[in-house]
């Protein structure tokens, strides 16, 4: 369920602001009956109507991205940087990210414009697995895969359970690559954890996303998600 200014917003009709003004104004109904009451949360199949008027609400859709280095995971940038809608040239629908990857992180990012499966992916208990590749200054000794594997503590917590594997070292660099697989998602939570045990991250790909990869697709590359991807993706969620 989405608030109604919200819904209003998205289908076009006028800004979110104004949308609320409408709602207290009481021009606003919901399956026939006005509500002045900002906040409201409207199911998917409501009907919504602004002076007598019925919305169109748009139909959702759903997007993975292999987004490159050097973008920046929104919408819009106040210094005009790229961003990762640019990178979907195939829809007019009003999509986001789901969560962020950071500015020089690559990987797998999926976009949609269903704020509540947008929510569900993203809510603390809905345990999806994000598989990241970081490559990472020094070393890590067994003892510090383990460490990063129970949990590290950082500024907000103690992190969850990680599955952490190394992958291979170059000695001539003194670099590593690591594999971590967390269901977390906190701000910069991968490069925090390693900085944490003195190996801070020098690269880092997202590579799976649940049970969504990126074969087949280059940086900047997009497709649609299959409608059973998205099925089994919500059956995976918290709701
Ligand atoms: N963790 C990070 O530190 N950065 C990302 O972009 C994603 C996870």
């Amino acid at each position: 369920m989405e608030r109604l200014q919200k819904v209003i917003a998205h289908a076009g009709v006028t800004s979110r602001r104004k949308a609320e003004d409408y709602i207290v104004a009481g021009r606003v109904a919901v399956n026939g009956k006005v509500v002045k009451e900002l906040g409201t949360k409207v199911p998917e199949k409501a009907t919504i109507e602004v002076d007598g008027i019925p919305i169109e609400r748009e139909a959702p859709v759903f997007f993975l991205l292999y987004k490159p280095k050097k973008v920046i995971s929104a919408v819009e940038d106040d210094k005009d940087r790229p961003v990762v809608t640019d990178y979907i040239d195939e829809t007019e629908a009003r999509i986001y990210p789901i969560g962020r990857l950071d500015y020089d992180t690559t990987g797998l990012l999926l976009l949609t414009n269903d704020g509540d499966f947008a929510n569900s992916m993203m809510h603390p208990r809905s345990n999806i697995n994000k598989t990241y590749i970081a490559k990472v200054k020094g070393k890590p000794s067994k003892d510090t895969l383990q460490r990063l594997s129970r949990g590290i503590k950082l500024d907000d917590g103690k992190t969850g359970p990680a599955k952490v594997s190394f992958k291979s070292g170059n000695k001539k660099n003194d670099t590593s690559i690591i594999e971590l697989v967390i269901s977390e998602g906190r701000n910069h939570q991968i490069k925090r954890m390693l900085e944490a045990v003195g190996h801070p991250v020098l690269k880092l790909k997202r590579e799976r996303y649940a049970f969504l990869t990126l074969d087949g697709l280059d940086p900047g590359d997009f497709r649609s998600l299959k409608p059973v991807e998205v099925a089994k993706l919500r059956e995976m969620a918290v709701t």
